[in-house]
């Protein structure tokens, strides 16, 4: 009987395209809290409305930059794991084993810029960055206080755009905006090129973002899952692996390196 590792790892040494798709899942294991899968996660603790939507912003702005600095602050202390180390080796590894140019791109719903962090050159952010605010006013890049963001505060004056004095905001989508519209058309453009898609750690509930699994899945595209629950998007899957981030990547790495060796 094939074993999911296998029938990934097999897909994957025949794609030229690869597509990696994430959400808050890779990031577990570096200690960045989910949003929606557990009883402390993001959304089980704070209001969608006051945290996540422009209403919550025009409301309190102190409170949610603040609540915005204490994330970067938690993103800045930790590290990529081995997960996300193992998305920036796949590339170079699948040519190691057949001598033929592969291209891994990254489509992330995460704004904590793990992925960079581990290496991966082709990342696409769908909800943005922590790490990119911008003037709610004039929309141009703005800059964070020069002070290291305090991951206690629970109120914090945004600073203003040296451009225009509006307000600074955080860099990431919230409910109710659109998604940027270019990072998109270039993922929706990876999907309908790619030959194998992984889906690692979305509970894949957030369209329009999850909607391209979907369009993978119609154009006939090997798809699978990483994610130790099976997820909203599990029945688009021709394989469910139950298995971790940090633990199923490096693992799949070293499935695909035995091929050199055997
Ligand atoms: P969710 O919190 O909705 O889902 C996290 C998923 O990760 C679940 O399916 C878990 O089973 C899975 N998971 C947990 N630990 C894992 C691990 N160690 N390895 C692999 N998988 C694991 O997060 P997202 O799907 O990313 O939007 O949420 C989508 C969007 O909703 C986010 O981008 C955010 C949120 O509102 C914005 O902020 C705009």
């Amino acid at each position: 009987m094939t074993t999911p590792i296998q029938t990934i790892a097999s897909a994957l040494l025949a794609a030229r395209r690869i597509v990696v798709f994430t959400g808050a899942g890779m990031s577990a294991e570096s200690g960045i809290a989910t949003f929606r899968d557990k009883p402390d996660s993001l959304w089980a603790k704070f209001n969608t409305r006051e945290m996540a939507s422009p209403a919550g912003w025009r409301e309190n702005k102190q409170r949610v930059w603040a609540w915005y600095e204490g994330r970067r602050a938690d993103v800045i202390a930790t590290q990529p794991h081995a997960g996300h180390i193992a998305v920036a080796q796949l590339a170079d590894t699948l040519q190691r084993v057949h001598g033929n140019p592969v291209q891994v791109s990254v489509i992330t719903q995460n704004v904590d810029n793990l992925h960079e962090r581990a290496g991966s050159e082709s990342v696409i952010h769908l909800h943005g960055s922590l790490f990119e605010p911008r003037c709610m006013a004039c929309s141009r890049p703005g800059e964070f206080a020069s002070a290291p963001p305090d991951p206690q505060a629970s109120t914090l004056e945004p600073p203003h755009c040296t451009h225009c004095g509006g307000y600074i905001r955080p860099g990431v989508v919230w409910f109710g905006e659109a998604m940027p519209e270019q990072p998109f058309r270039q993922a929706e453009e990876l999907v309908d090129t790619c030959d194998a898609m992984l889906v690692i750690g979305t509970s894949g509930v957030v369209r329009p973002a999850a909607d391209l699994p979907i369009n993978a899945y119609q154009l006939g595209k090997f798809l699978a899952e990483i994610n130790p629950t099976p997820s909203g998007l599990a029945g688009y899957m021709k394989v469910q692996w139950p298995t971790s981030a940090a633990q199923g990547l490096p693992e799949l790495l070293a499935q695909i390196e035995q091929v050199q060796t055997s």
